[in-house]
């Protein structure tokens, strides 16, 4: 990867501009098949690389994520690990969640991924979302009391609107929000996708959908944090939806069934032609868009290989031209919601 860090919110430490998602190798993409050794070796790959941003959360296979995580990087504690809690999993088999950010329950959270992390200091703790019984300045003051505590350096939001990231900052400063955005999912810049679910939130979902989140952090000296830059895979131009395994979220994802799929070809068919032209995969293009997204941008894009890792590190190399973009962001709304 080419040498190059992006500030981490104004906190003053430089991270690598694409980090690391880990949640795959525990959580919602075939768990039947996964390989904790496989994984680690992908993590370490990765810090060999350069990088030295790493997004898990508690949530993600129940601790099974935090843990995987902390081993891998037990000798590294210069690197940055980002956590999230607020969402407690009720039954693990049927990936059932709920959200609980009561300052007690996030009190002990903070304990177990602590425990789990095998860190003394949380680097970066996102709210993973909202919790609608628990008024926000609660949970974030309960967050802010453990920074000052020693437990967490810095905080974060995840899926939250401009109204609420200003509710929190005005409490303690909002360091990054991490949302999902990608060339087929541009909610968090204001740009509505067709189909998104404005059903009230359920644990996975979005808490609510509201302004431009993007500009928002660039306004507040914050980070943004796209998730899911590769469209859980969709971007890459190479999911076989029919090979997908039976645990795989994606079987039942309303945006992965076939005529979704069939719709949305128009995104994956641009995005390989501007690939083709630039002599790099879809994969690279997407996130090349990601990371053009503002100067404090951290996309964090999953993967499980060390193909695909070093495939998507060559993304910092991808110059993508004024026209590219122009056509890039002008892509038409994706069909189907996207939990
Ligand atoms: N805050 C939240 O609520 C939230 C929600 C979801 C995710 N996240 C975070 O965001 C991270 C990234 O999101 P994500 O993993 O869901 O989605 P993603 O990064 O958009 O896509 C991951 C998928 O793309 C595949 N892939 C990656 N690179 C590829 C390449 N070069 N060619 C072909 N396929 C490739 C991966 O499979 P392989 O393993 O085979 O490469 C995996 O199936 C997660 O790991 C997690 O840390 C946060």
């Amino acid at each position: 990867m080419t040498k190059m860090v992006r500030e981490l919110g104004t906190t003053g430490r430089m991270v690598s501009p694409l980090g690391l998602g880990c949640m795959g190798m525990s959580w919602g993409y075939a768990e039947s098949s996964r390989n904790d050794a496989e994984s680690m070796a992908v993590i370490r790959t990765a810090v060999d690389q350069g990088v030295d941003f790493f997004d898990t959360a508690r949530v993600y296979g129940d601790g099974h994520n935090e843990r995987l995580v902390g081993r891998a990087l037990k000798e590294r504690p210069d690197v940055v690990i980002a956590t999230k809690g607020g969402l407690v999993v009720d039954d693990l088999s049927t990936h059932t969640m709920r959200r609980e950010a009561t300052p007690d329950s996030l009190r002990r959270q903070v304990d177990e991924s602590m425990s789990h992390l095998g860190r003394e200091i949380i680097d970066l703790y996102y709210l993973h979302r909202v919790d609608p019984t628990v008024p926000l300045e609660d949970s974030w003051g309960a967050l802010a009391d453990m920074v000052s505590q020693g437990k967490i350096r810095w905080l974060g939001l995840s899926e939250v609107s401009t109204v609420e990231a200003a509710r929190a900052h005005a409490i303690h400063p909002v360091t990054a929000i991490q949302s999902e955005l990608s060339l087929w999912t541009r909610d968090a810049q204001g740009i509505a996708s067709a189909g998104h679910d404005l059903r009230p939130a359920t644990a996975g979902s979005a808490s609510t959908s509201g302004g431009d989140v993007v500009s928002w952090t660039a306004d507040h000296g914050a980070s943004f944090v796209p998730f899911a830059p590769l469209g859980r895979g969709f971007l890459t131009d190479s999911i076989d939806v029919g090979k997908l395994d039976d645990d795989d979220f994606r079987k039942t994802n309303p945006r992965f069934q076939p005529e979704a799929m069939e719709h949305n070809r128009f995104i994956t068919a641009t995005v390989r032609r501007i690939a083709t032209a630039h002599d790099a995969s879809p994969a690279q293009v997407s996130l090349a868009w990601a990371l053009g997204q503002g100067p404090r941008v951290l996309p964090i894009p999953g993967t499980r290989t060390p193909r695909h890792l070093m495939e998507n590190l060559g993304a910092i190399d991808v110059s993508l031209s004024e026209t590219d973009i122009a056509e890039l962001d002008g892509l038409g709304p994706a069909q189907g919601s996207r939990y």
